[in-house]
């Protein structure tokens, strides 16, 4: 794995805030030394505490763990109110439309909005502390005004991402019973308006918790309002104080939850804290992107994922940096999109997916010449692996060849970076996550728990609770314990698996490999196949399925659906019965969740106690010939009878 180094940019390093390896290195031995005492150090420096805490981490309990100890905060002061004094003019949030259209927020602006949507909560709708509020909304402003209203009183809110059906947001809405919904009329999208109110009254009815619905009105969509159920927010709002006091939250109080797919069964409600987060959030923010005062940061990810949480809004508004939220797709107009807004703000830090790297490469490979992106220091690309082609070419031709790629490795559980390049100090190779951050003990172990041999793929690990870590999936402690701290123990002790394998280089650099275990990673949003097969199995026609993941050039990986017709089915069109099987899916789960491939089969490979061998059908997906053992089938026939079949299809 010999591979090619680049340095850090010297002028870069002069200034960045870990400026070189020795510095990195002092760093992890100073928590390996003494880990309490360096995440408390931090806690003090970085955190606006209204009372202080009296116990760092408390591991009585494992894996259920506890930091900050009698601390009291409000993650909506840090993110605001701190930043009052020195930064008020500052602009907060720029905000650029699908159409062009631009807002630019002050951190002024900021507080006045998140107060007084806090009061619109409270006040109106009576929502609070503890309660959950689910977020159903385009990439505008009041996304993120929303979850720091939410915030600022204590309510755990939820979000869903807008490409999600009814169906998926009635489950999410149901499993956190929550009470209030914030969504939006609509929204653009390529010059077009979308509709997002009628799912929410799709979702609704039936039996939900849900009593009221807040609508803002983006798009003056003419929408249906329920009396008594449906509120519009621009006229609420008119009403509202500009000053909602703080509630004071414990360091351990949830923050939000964040639904996300599991190798089994339903998507979980991951739950994050209040302290613990926002710290790595800000962080890692400071670390991984190095942004300075007057740097402008944009990342393109959507609030509804993990990524928008932490790096749209939590992060960069909890160090007072500049954060761009922008409505659109990055290839509309056309592929220069984000180059032109890169020249346009004089963008600083960039942070985008591999997927979006590979369209923009693929589709407008000469854009980026034709914009000044002088103005950028730092690029990252975040959940999935990313392939050298890519790499290289975000490397020379956004970057000019003179600013770092921080490929980040984390997860919606991890709540920030776990696994990351810092960008004053890390030779970084392409596609390579490089070392775990200071305070991260991030290891690739075996599954007896030994650190794997240089060039053996392993389990990815972290050995040591961190503040950001998932603290519960909602409402079922087991499924906690279980999905994260059943699989690998160090030392006989469970350790947190994150799903994914990884190797190291001869030099410790770690590189990720993608998940082993049956979850998904289609154009960076994480599916589990489960879910899909779940779905699918809803249409009537259907007797059996399985699903599996196949490489794709531009989505990183595509959904591969094998399916067994009911005897009695009597399809006659297979064309049509794909296109049926689809309106399942996006019925159920959503577009994201759409099939690539569906090939109808006899049966599927079993093992004689029912186990299907998804890796088997991984293999035939691929083209790939089959190595693997399959004497252990019920029927080892069924796998040529498979393989032929999907041959056929392709021809
Ligand atoms: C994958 C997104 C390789 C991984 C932040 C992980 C990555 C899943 C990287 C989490 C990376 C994320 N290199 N793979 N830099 N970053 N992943 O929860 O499989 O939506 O487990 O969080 O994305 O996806 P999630």
């Amino acid at each position: 794995m010999n591979r090619e180094v680049f340095k850090p940019n010297r002028e870069f390093s002069k200034s960045a805030r870990i400026k070189n390896m020795c510095e990195y290195q002092d760093l992890q031995d100073f928590a390996m030394r003494d880990y309490e005492g360096f995440w408390g150090s931090y806690a003090k420096e970085k955190l606006e505490w209204m009372e202080p805490f009296h116990t760092v981490l408390d591991e009585s309990k494992a894996p259920f763990v506890k930091w900050f100890l009698g601390g009291k905060l409000n993650v909506s002061v840090q993110c605001i109110d701190r930043h009052l004094n020195s930064r008020k003019n500052k602009a907060a949030i720029i905000f650029e439309g699908d159409r062009g259209d631009k807002q630019i927020i002050t951190y002024l602006e900021l507080y006045y909005n998140v107060n007084k949507f806090a009061n619109l909560l409270k006040n109106e709708f009576g929502v609070k502390k503890g309660d959950r509020v689910v977020i159903y909304m385009p990439m505008i402003p009041e996304a993120a005004y929303a979850m720091l209203a939410c915030a600022r009183i204590g309510a755990i809110h939820s979000i869903v991402f807008g490409g999600f059906s009814a169906e998926a947001l009635k489950d999410r809405i149901i499993d956190a019973d929550a009470k209030v919904v914030i969504t939006a009329d609509g929204a653009f999208r390529k010059d077009k308006p979308y509709m997002l109110k009628p799912v929410v009254d799709e979702a609704l009815k039936g039996e939900t918790p849900v009593k009221k619905v807040l609508v803002v009105e983006r798009n003056g969509e003419d929408v249906t309002w329920v009396a008594g159920r449906d509120y519009s927010y621009n006229e609420l709002i008119k009403h509202q104080d500009v000053k909602c006091e703080p509630e004071v939250m414990d360091a351990e109080d949830p923050l939000f939850l964040l639904y996300t797919s599991g190798s089994t069964g339903k998507p979980k409600g991951v739950q994050h804290n209040q302290a613990g987060y926002i710290l790595w959030a800000q962080m890692t923010m400071e670390w991984v992107f190095d942004v300075k005062e007057n740097d402008t940061y944009w990342c393109t990810a959507d609030v509804g994922w993990i990524t928008g949480h932490t790096y749209i809004v939590y992060g960069p508004l909890a160090m007072g940096a500049t954060t761009i939220m922008f409505e659109g797709v990055p290839t509309y107009p056309d592929a220069g999109r984000p180059w032109k807004m890169v020249e346009e703000y004089k963008v600083n830090q960039f942070y985008t997916a591999p997927t979006a790297i590979r369209v923009l490469h693929k589709t407008g490979e000469h854009e980026p010449a034709k914009y000044d992106l002088s103005s950028l220091k730092v690029l990252g690309t975040v959940g999935e692996p990313i392939d050298p082609p890519a790499w290289k070419w975000y490397y020379e031709a956004i970057g000019g060849s003179k600013c770092a790629i921080v490929d980040t490795y984390w997860q919606t559980e991890t709540g920030g970076h776990i696994v990351s390049p810092l960008p004053g100090a890390t030779p970084i190779k392409p596609a390579c996550a490089t070392f775990p951050l200071p305070g991260i003990m991030a290891e690739i172990l075996d599954e007896n728990g030994a650190k794997v041999e240089v060039g053996e793929k392993g389990l990815m690990c972290v050995t040591r609770p961190w503040p950001s870590m998932i603290r519960g999936i909602w409402g079922d402690e087991e499924r906690f314990v279980k999905s994260y701290f059943g699989d690998v123990k160090k030392d006989g002790k469970p350790v947190y698996f994150t799903g994914d394998g990884a190797i190291y280089d001869e030099a410790g650099y770690i590189t990720i490999t993608g998940r082993t275990d049956d979850v998904i990673n289609v154009s960076g949003h994480r599916m589990g196949t489960a879910e899909v097969e779940a779905a699918i199995k809803k249409h009537p026609n259907v007797a059996e399925v399985a699903v599996v993941g196949k490489p794709h050039e531009i989505k990183g990986e595509g959904i591969f659906a094998y399916i067994v017709l009911k005897s009695d089915s009597g399809v006659a069109d297979e064309v049509e019965e794909v296109k049926a099987i689809n309106k399942v899916i996006q019925k159920e789960i959503g577009n994201i969740a759409l099939c690539d491939d569906v090939v109808f089969v006899p049966g599927l490979p079993k093992t004689r106690s029912g186990k299907i061998m998804r890796r088997i059908l991984r293999s035939i997906a691929k083209g790939e010939e089959i190595t693997q053992d399959i004497s252990t089938l019920e029927d080892p026939s069924i796998v040529a009878t498979i393989a032929s079949t999907v041959q056929s299809c392709k021809l």
